[in-house]
């Protein structure tokens, strides 16, 4: 049937390999939307400030031509003097895997959705509030302009955020790995196309590792999720509390010291200080607004959890914080420094016990001398110089699986 030369084969196998990955690195970027339109148009003459309450405010039928327009404005061809700005270069128009303080442009079209356009008019023209002043300053934009960009914004409400990157790498890859050692396995048993069988074998072998290899990696991580860091429905940051405003962690984590576990503090908490504080530096009133309304319609705000250990695994905060003596760190990393918050050890039982292995107890702390008082007593006459938790039972099944 097929009579390729070895050469031939080869290079067919590398063309093949090489598309795959051109492939998988290039289908990312098809998610992105294309908007070529770099041309450089003067700033035209606005009627810039415009506010009156214009009949064209309440225009609601647009045709095709004009939701293109509106969409060109949002995502360029707004004159700032002589610059061209654009509103997504603040308000993100990707679902975003780090923190991005400005308020995304779902979230704004959302809010404005059941609104006319002169209420868009008013914060695009005549911002109010301190962060607002700042980033929406100098817009020359036409009430036609506003409508056309609030016209697209509406659309945006049924898009959604566009997703940057979909989790098939590593099946793509997989599979292809699959698919050339099953061709390999075929060639030696079948067809036999090849006189010396090396490179099928060499194939084989190869793609045997990569094959076991992915689903090791991702047997053994099932479930656990180290770098784990979820969008959170406030953008609210450890390093501006923790860190800059120096917040001790149990200030709002008030149960860790106590009790099995450290908590999510309330939106009273919350209130103490933003009853006052109404804007950010980095977030404006946005953020901020959320709190505020969360504690108005006594809704509990829906943090997304991070940390968590499997059912059948006990752990709890006031054993180690307390009698352990662990600072939070030990455990979540520099908190402090992280604005939006990710897991940093695996929690994998490893992770567990080799910390119980080496960690030394504080044998004079009153925990010790109280429930362990005989190993308080042969440490103090020198008879031990340290005991590690392990040898305290850190390393029984029973303390930490029920
Ligand atoms: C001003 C209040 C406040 C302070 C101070 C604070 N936190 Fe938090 N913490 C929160 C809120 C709210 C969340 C939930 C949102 C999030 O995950 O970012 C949270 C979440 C966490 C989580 C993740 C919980 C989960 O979902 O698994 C950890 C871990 C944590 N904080 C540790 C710390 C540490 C360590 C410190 C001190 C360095 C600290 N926090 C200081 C309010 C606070
Ligand atoms: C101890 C006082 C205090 C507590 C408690 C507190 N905050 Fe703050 N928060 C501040 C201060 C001060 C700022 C302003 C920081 C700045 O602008 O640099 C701030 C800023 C913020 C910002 C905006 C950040 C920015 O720069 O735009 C958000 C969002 C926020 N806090 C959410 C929360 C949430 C949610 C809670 C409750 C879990 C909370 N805060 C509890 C003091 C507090
Ligand atoms: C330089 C960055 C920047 C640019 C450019 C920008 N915005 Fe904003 N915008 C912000 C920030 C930051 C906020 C939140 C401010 C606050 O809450 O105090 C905001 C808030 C908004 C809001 C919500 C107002 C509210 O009532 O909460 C809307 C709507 C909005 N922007 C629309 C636009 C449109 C349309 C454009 C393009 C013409 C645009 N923005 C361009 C930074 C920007
Ligand atoms: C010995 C390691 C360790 C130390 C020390 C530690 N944590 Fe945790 N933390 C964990 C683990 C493990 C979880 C997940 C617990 C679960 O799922 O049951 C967790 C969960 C949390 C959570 C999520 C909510 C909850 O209570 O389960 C918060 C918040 C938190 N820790 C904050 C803190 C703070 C603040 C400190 C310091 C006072 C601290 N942790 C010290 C290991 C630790
Ligand atoms: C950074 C070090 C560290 C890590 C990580 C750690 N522990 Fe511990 N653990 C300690 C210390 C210190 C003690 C001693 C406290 C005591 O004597 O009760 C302790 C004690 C315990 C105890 C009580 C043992 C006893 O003798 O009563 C349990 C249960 C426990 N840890 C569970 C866990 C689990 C589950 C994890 C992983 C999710 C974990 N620990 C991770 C330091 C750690
Ligand atoms: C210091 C606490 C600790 C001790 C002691 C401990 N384990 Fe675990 N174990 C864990 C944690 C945490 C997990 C969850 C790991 C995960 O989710 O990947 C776990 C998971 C497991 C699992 C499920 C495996 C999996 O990956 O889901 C088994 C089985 C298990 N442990 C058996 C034991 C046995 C048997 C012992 C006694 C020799 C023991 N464990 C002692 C903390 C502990």
């Amino acid at each position: 049937m097929f009579k390729y030369s070895q050469a031939e084969k080869i290079k067919y196998l590398l063309s093949l390999i090489s598309f795959s990955f051109i492939f998988v690195t290039a289908l990312p970027n098809t998610y992105l939307l294309q908007i070529a339109d770099t041309n450089k148009v003067q700033p035209k003459d606005t009627l810039s400030r415009q506010l009156s309450d214009s009949v064209i405010y309440k225009k609601e039928n647009f045709s095709s031509e004009e939701l293109i327009r509106g969409e060109r404005l949002f995502y360029g061809l707004v004159y700032l003097g002589d610059k061209s700005i654009n509103c997504e270069a603040c308000h993100n128009t990707h679902v975003s895997d780090t923190l991005n303080w400005n308020p995304d442009a779902l979230e704004i079209s959302r809010k404005y959705l059941d609104k006319n356009a002169y209420y868009l008019s008013k914060v695009l023209l005549k911002p109010l509030g301190t962060k607002m002043k700042q980033v929406h300053k100098g817009f020359q934009l036409t009430v036609q302009d506003i409508v056309l960009i609030k016209a697209y914004m509406n659309k945006f409400v049924g898009i959604g955020l566009k997703k940057n990157k979909p989790i098939i790498t590593n099946l793509l890859l997989l599979i292809i790995a699959s698919f050339l050692f099953l061709l390999s396995s075929v060639d030696i048993v079948i067809r036999k196309v090849y006189k010396s069988q090396r490179i099928n074998w060499a194939i084989l072998t190869v793609m045997g590792i990569v094959i076991t290899w992915i689903l090791a990696v991702n047997a053994i991580s099932f479930g656990r999720a180290k770098g784990y860091s979820p969008a959170q429905p406030i953008k609210f940051s450890h390093a501006v509390h923790a860190g800059q405003n120096k917040t001790d962690c149990n200030y709002c984590h008030y149960t860790a010291r106590s009790s099995k576990t450290a908590g999510i503090p309330p939106a009273s908490i919350c209130l103490n200080c933003h009853f006052l504080v109404r804007n950010g530096t980095r977030s404006g009133a946005t953020e901020i607004a959320k709190v505020l309304k969360a504690y108005d319609d006594k809704k509990p705000v829906e943090w997304v959890r991070i940390y968590k250990l499997p059912d059948f695994v006990f752990f709890s905060h006031e054993q180690h914080v307390s009698a352990g003596e662990i600072t939070c760190d030990a455990c979540h990393g520099n908190v402090k420094e992280m604005n939006r918050l990710y897991q940093v050890p695996d929690l994998s039982m490893g992770w567990c016990i080799n910390c119980h292995k080496t960690r030394k107890v504080n044998l004079s702390n009153e925990y010790y001398k109280t429930y362990y008082s005989d190993y308080y007593e042969s440490f103090k006459a020198g008879k031990i110089d340290s005991v590690v938790i392990a040898g305290i039972g850190g390393r029984d099944c029973g303390k930490c699986h029920y």
